[in-house]
Protein backbone atom coordinates (compact mmCIF):
# COMPACT_ATOMS: atom_id res chain seq x y z
CA UNK A 1 0.00 0.00 0.00
CA UNK A 2 1.51 3.40 -1.29
CA UNK A 3 1.91 5.96 1.33
CA UNK A 4 0.59 8.45 -0.94
CA UNK A 5 -2.95 9.27 -1.28
CA UNK A 6 -3.40 11.62 -4.68
CA UNK A 7 -6.45 14.34 -4.20
CA UNK A 8 -8.05 15.94 -6.97
CA UNK A 9 -9.15 19.74 -6.02
CA UNK A 10 -12.04 21.21 -7.57
CA UNK A 11 -12.31 24.12 -9.34
CA UNK A 12 -8.71 24.38 -9.78
CA UNK A 13 -8.30 21.17 -11.49
CA UNK A 14 -5.18 20.12 -9.44
CA UNK A 15 -4.20 16.96 -8.30
CA UNK A 16 -1.70 16.79 -5.52
CA UNK A 17 -0.11 13.75 -4.15
CA UNK A 18 0.32 14.16 -0.22
CA UNK A 19 1.36 11.66 2.79
CA UNK A 20 -1.63 9.67 4.05
CA UNK A 21 -3.15 11.29 6.86
CA UNK A 22 -2.04 14.72 5.94
CA UNK A 23 -4.81 17.31 6.59
CA UNK A 24 -6.64 18.43 3.30
CA UNK A 25 -5.39 21.75 4.22
CA UNK A 26 -1.99 20.57 4.40
CA UNK A 27 -2.12 19.16 1.37
CA UNK A 28 -3.87 22.37 -0.81
CA UNK A 29 -1.23 24.84 0.77
CA UNK A 30 1.49 22.34 -0.36
CA UNK A 31 0.17 23.09 -3.95
CA UNK A 32 -0.28 26.57 -3.48
CA UNK A 33 -4.45 26.84 -3.60
CA UNK A 34 -6.25 29.39 -2.20
CA UNK A 35 -8.33 27.72 0.80
CA UNK A 36 -9.58 29.90 3.44
CA UNK A 37 -7.72 29.03 7.10
CA UNK A 38 -8.19 31.92 9.15
CA UNK A 39 -7.23 30.35 12.49
CA UNK A 40 -4.08 28.74 10.99
CA UNK A 41 -5.88 25.01 11.21
CA UNK A 42 -6.60 25.34 14.57
CA UNK A 43 -10.31 24.09 13.69
CA UNK A 44 -11.94 26.98 14.98
CA UNK A 45 -12.95 29.77 12.93
CA UNK A 46 -14.58 26.95 10.27
CA UNK A 47 -13.79 28.89 7.66
CA UNK A 48 -12.24 26.22 5.69
CA UNK A 49 -15.23 23.95 4.80
CA UNK A 50 -14.40 21.82 1.73
CA UNK A 51 -17.09 19.29 0.29
CA UNK A 52 -15.55 15.91 -0.25
CA UNK A 53 -16.31 13.12 -2.73
CA UNK A 54 -14.41 9.72 -2.05
CA UNK A 55 -14.87 5.86 -2.58
CA UNK A 56 -12.40 5.32 0.67
CA UNK A 57 -14.69 5.87 3.75
CA UNK A 58 -14.11 8.92 5.41
CA UNK A 59 -12.40 9.01 9.15
CA UNK A 60 -15.30 9.78 11.62
CA UNK A 61 -15.84 14.09 12.11
CA UNK A 62 -13.88 15.85 14.97
CA UNK A 63 -15.19 17.35 17.64
CA UNK A 64 -14.32 20.82 16.21
CA UNK A 65 -15.93 19.48 13.14
CA UNK A 66 -18.82 18.73 14.94
CA UNK A 67 -19.01 22.57 15.92
CA UNK A 68 -18.87 23.58 13.08
CA UNK A 69 -20.73 21.45 10.43
CA UNK A 70 -24.55 20.32 11.12
CA UNK A 71 -25.14 16.66 10.12
CA UNK A 72 -27.02 17.13 6.93
CA UNK A 73 -23.37 19.02 5.86
CA UNK A 74 -21.52 16.45 6.74
CA UNK A 75 -23.83 13.55 5.04
CA UNK A 76 -23.06 16.22 2.25
CA UNK A 77 -19.49 15.74 2.00
CA UNK A 78 -18.60 18.38 4.17
CA UNK A 79 -15.63 18.54 6.26
CA UNK A 80 -13.06 20.97 8.10
CA UNK A 81 -10.41 20.63 5.23
CA UNK A 82 -7.91 21.74 8.80
CA UNK A 83 -9.37 18.43 10.48
CA UNK A 84 -10.05 15.82 7.48
CA UNK A 85 -7.10 13.67 7.00
CA UNK A 86 -7.75 11.53 3.68
CA UNK A 87 -6.66 7.85 3.58
CA UNK A 88 -7.68 7.08 -0.09
CA UNK A 89 -8.11 9.09 -3.11
CA UNK A 90 -10.89 12.08 -3.31
CA UNK A 91 -12.09 14.69 -4.90
CA UNK A 92 -12.10 17.83 -3.00
CA UNK A 93 -14.15 21.26 -3.93
CA UNK A 94 -13.38 23.87 -2.11
CA UNK A 95 -16.29 26.39 -2.52
CA UNK A 96 -16.20 29.46 -3.64
CA UNK A 97 -15.82 32.81 -1.71
CA UNK A 98 -19.53 34.27 -1.45
CA UNK A 99 -18.05 37.63 -1.73
CA UNK A 100 -16.29 36.63 -5.27
CA UNK A 101 -19.25 34.77 -6.32
CA UNK A 102 -21.42 37.75 -5.74
CA UNK A 103 -18.84 39.85 -8.04
CA UNK A 104 -18.28 37.14 -10.98
CA UNK A 105 -22.28 36.91 -11.43
CA UNK A 106 -22.75 41.13 -11.72
CA UNK A 107 -19.85 40.75 -13.91
CA UNK A 108 -21.46 38.04 -16.30
CA UNK A 109 -24.75 40.05 -15.90
CA UNK A 110 -22.73 43.04 -17.04
CA UNK A 111 -20.82 41.05 -20.12
CA UNK A 112 -24.50 39.54 -21.36
CA UNK A 113 -26.41 42.97 -21.03
CA UNK A 114 -23.39 44.63 -23.02
CA UNK A 115 -23.29 41.64 -25.91
CA UNK A 116 -27.36 42.46 -26.02
CA UNK A 117 -26.66 45.77 -26.76
CA UNK A 118 -24.02 44.95 -29.33
CA UNK A 119 -26.44 42.71 -30.89
CA UNK A 120 -29.55 45.02 -30.58
CA UNK A 121 -27.28 47.84 -32.35
CA UNK A 122 -26.03 45.65 -35.23
CA UNK A 123 -29.67 44.40 -35.85
CA UNK A 124 -30.84 47.99 -36.07
CA UNK A 125 -27.68 49.06 -38.63
CA UNK A 126 -28.60 46.20 -40.84
CA UNK A 127 -32.38 47.47 -40.66
CA UNK A 128 -31.76 51.06 -40.94
CA UNK A 129 -32.73 52.62 -44.59
CA UNK A 130 -30.33 53.29 -46.79
CA UNK A 131 -29.88 56.98 -46.79
CA UNK A 132 -30.41 59.21 -49.90
CA UNK A 133 -27.54 61.03 -49.51
CA UNK A 134 -24.83 58.00 -49.50
CA UNK A 135 -23.05 57.75 -52.49
CA UNK A 136 -24.16 54.76 -54.31
CA UNK A 137 -21.79 52.41 -57.06
CA UNK A 138 -23.49 52.75 -60.21
CA UNK A 139 -22.97 49.88 -62.64
CA UNK A 140 -19.91 50.95 -64.02
CA UNK A 141 -18.02 51.04 -60.59
CA UNK A 142 -17.95 54.96 -60.22
CA UNK A 143 -19.98 56.59 -57.39
CA UNK A 144 -23.08 58.25 -58.20
CA UNK A 145 -23.19 61.64 -56.60
CA UNK A 146 -26.75 62.11 -57.45
CA UNK A 147 -26.15 64.57 -60.08
CA UNK A 148 -23.35 66.56 -59.68
CA UNK A 149 -21.70 67.15 -62.67
CA UNK A 150 -18.88 69.44 -63.90
S1 LIG B 1 -8.60 26.63 9.36
FE1 LIG B 1 -9.91 27.32 10.90
S2 LIG B 1 -11.27 25.70 11.16
FE2 LIG B 1 -9.93 24.98 9.67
Amino acid sequence: MSDKVAIRFQPQRAEIAVERGQSILDAALSGKLSLPHKCGGHGTCGTCKVQIESKTELPCPTKLELRHLTETRIESGYRLACQCKLTGPATVTIPEDPLRRVVRELLAAQRLEKSHESAVNVQETAEAPIDAATPQLSAGGLADTGGVRR
